[in-house]
Parts: C-alpha cells; sequence; structure tokens
C-alpha cells in the first residue's frame, strides 16, 4: 500500500488565535518502506499520524491510499497512540483482542493471535492482568500489539518505545525489524531518537516546527542489518543532531 501526503496543511484554533500546525505537506510511504519523523516537541507529528489514521481532516490537500482518496477509517491502517490509552476494565488479552475487532477471525484466531503477540511482547505472564497493574513500558507493549493483532498494512508509530529502558527498546526494535521482514508491512514511526531512526528506517524525516513543514528527507543507505555503535551510523547522528 502506498500511502501518500499531498501539499497537506492543517490548522488549529488555541486560545482564540488560529495557528498552522502542519504546512505544504508532501510525501510518499511505500509499500514495505520505514519511515522515521523526527522534529522538536509541538511540530504536528502526532498530528500528521492522525490524519494518516483518518481521526482528523486536512484543512488543505488529500492523503491517498493507493491513489484512492482516503475515507473515513481505513480499515489497512493501525496507529499506535504516543499514550497506551487502554480499557482500564479490559485485561492486556482483553485489550488485545480489541485490535481485531474489525476483523473476521475467528475467536479461536483471535485467542491464537493474542497469545502470538502476548508471547513477543514478553507479556505472557501478564495476559490476566489490568492495565493499572502495569508498568509504563508493559502497557505501551500491550499498545503497540494491538496495533499489529490485526495484520494492518500501515502501522502508524507514535514514539512507540519512548518509555522503555534501553534493553526493551533495542529487543522491541528488533522485533519491529523480524516483523517487517515477515510481512509487507510498512511503517510510519515518530521517534525522538536519532539512534534509533538511523537503524531502523529507510528514510528519515526531518520536521521544522511553527508550522510544521518537512525540512528535509534523509535516505538512509547504511547496509542492514545494521550495527547501532557502527561509526558511520554515528556520523550520520551527528549531521541529523545539527539539523535539528
Ligand atoms: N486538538 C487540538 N486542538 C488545538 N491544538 C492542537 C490540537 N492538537 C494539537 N494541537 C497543537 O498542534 C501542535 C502540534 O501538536 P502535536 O501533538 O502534533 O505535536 P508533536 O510534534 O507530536 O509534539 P510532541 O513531540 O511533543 O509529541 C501543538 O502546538 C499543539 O498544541
Ligand atoms: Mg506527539
Amino acid at each position: 500500500m502506498t500511502l501518500r501526503f499531498n501539499n497537506i496543511s492543517k490548522n488549529f484554533t488555541v486560545n482564540h488565535q488560529p495557528m498552522t500546525v502542519l504546512k505544504d505537506i508532501n510525501f510518499s510511504l511505500q509499500p514495505g518502506e520505514l519511515v522515521a519523523i523526527i522534529g522538536a516537541s509541538g511540530c504536528g507529528k502526532s498530528t500528521l499520524l492522525r490524519l494518516a489514521a483518518g481521526l482528523d481532516q486536512a484543512d488543505r490537500g488529500t492523503i491517498t491510499v493507493n491513489d484512492a482518496e482516503m475515507k473515513g477509517l481505513p480499515p489497512q491502517i493501525s496507529l499506535v497512540f504516543q499514550e497506551p490509552r487502554l480499557f482500564p476494565w479490559l485485561t492486556t488479552a482483553g485489550n488485545i483482542h480489541l485490535g481485531m475487532e474489525q476483523t473476521r477471525l475467528t475467536p479461536a484466531e483471535k485467542d491464537q493471535r493474542t497469545h502470538h503477540f502476548l508471547a513477543m511482547m514478553g507479556l505472557t505472564d501478564f495476559a490476566d492482568a489490568y492495565p493499572h497493574q502495569l508498568s509504563g513500558g508493559m502497557a505501551q507493549r500491550v499498545a503497540i500489539a494491538r496495533g499489529l493483532v490485526a495484520g494492518p498494512e500501515i502501522l502508524l508509530l507514535d514514539e512507540p518505545f519512548g518509555a522503555l529502558d534501553a534493553l526493551k527498546r533495542e529487543q522491541l526494535q528488533d522485533m519491529l525489524l523480524t516483523v517487517r521482514r515477515q510481512s509487507s508491512l510498512s511503517i510510519l514511526m515518530v521517534t525522538h531518537d536519532v539512534e534509533e531512526a538511523l537503524y531502523l528506517a529507510d528514510r528519515v524525516i526531518i520536521m521544522s516546527p511553527k508550522p510544521g513543514r518537512i525540512r528535509a528527507i534523509h535516505p538512509v543507505t547504511l547496509q542492514v542489518p545494521r550495527d547501532r555503535t557502527d561509526s558511520a551510523l554515528q556520523l550520520q547522528r551527528r549531521q541529523l543532531c545539527e539539523l535539528l
């Protein structure tokens, strides 16, 4: 699936003042591609993902999915929010199940997929726990599992690994690369971690604030599999940090 942003602009009103949050956003996410977005707080990254998920409308421009203008909430696109947003009255397994509500999977298939993603996220022992019994990083992993469980074609991730310790973060980065290798999933991922962007992405979009625009699109030409400590990766990290 190709997700394309054509001249997208978005305004909000804050304190009776109109504010342009996104301006002239143009780019497309290609099938199977992983694109990372980095940029200052408030430059419109989450807003861009909400538009891509069909949760909000742009004021100018269009978003297309395989060249057709997006209408409603496309079922093949899944968004993992910046906060976990779990339902407090549902268990971990119940929250993951919700990700399959719009599918025609049988109850047995849903259970099987839930078990698979619980194991992948290291949450098997917490299947019956409620959100208030989870740590922040666990809750975030439940949210990622819920986003993946229905097998979307496009996954939108908003700083998915921010609440995790360094070791878990690296494990889940590698999990994401594995999921991607095993499917044709395209991923658009917001991160504040430049090293993470370079480790995972095919391209990195650097946004600038007020109004949020695309400042540069950096193709990551590093060989795969990548090494976080690779000197070429670290050199690009310093170059991108200078742009931010
Ligand atoms: N529903 C809304 N109504 C009014 N203003 C909003 C709304 N949603 C976002 N904004 C404003 O839009 C701007 C961009 O917000 P957004 O959440 O997209 O930023 P962000 O780049 O994701 O920031 P962060 O890195 O802190 O998550 C901010 O100035 C915010 O105040
Ligand atoms: Mg955000």
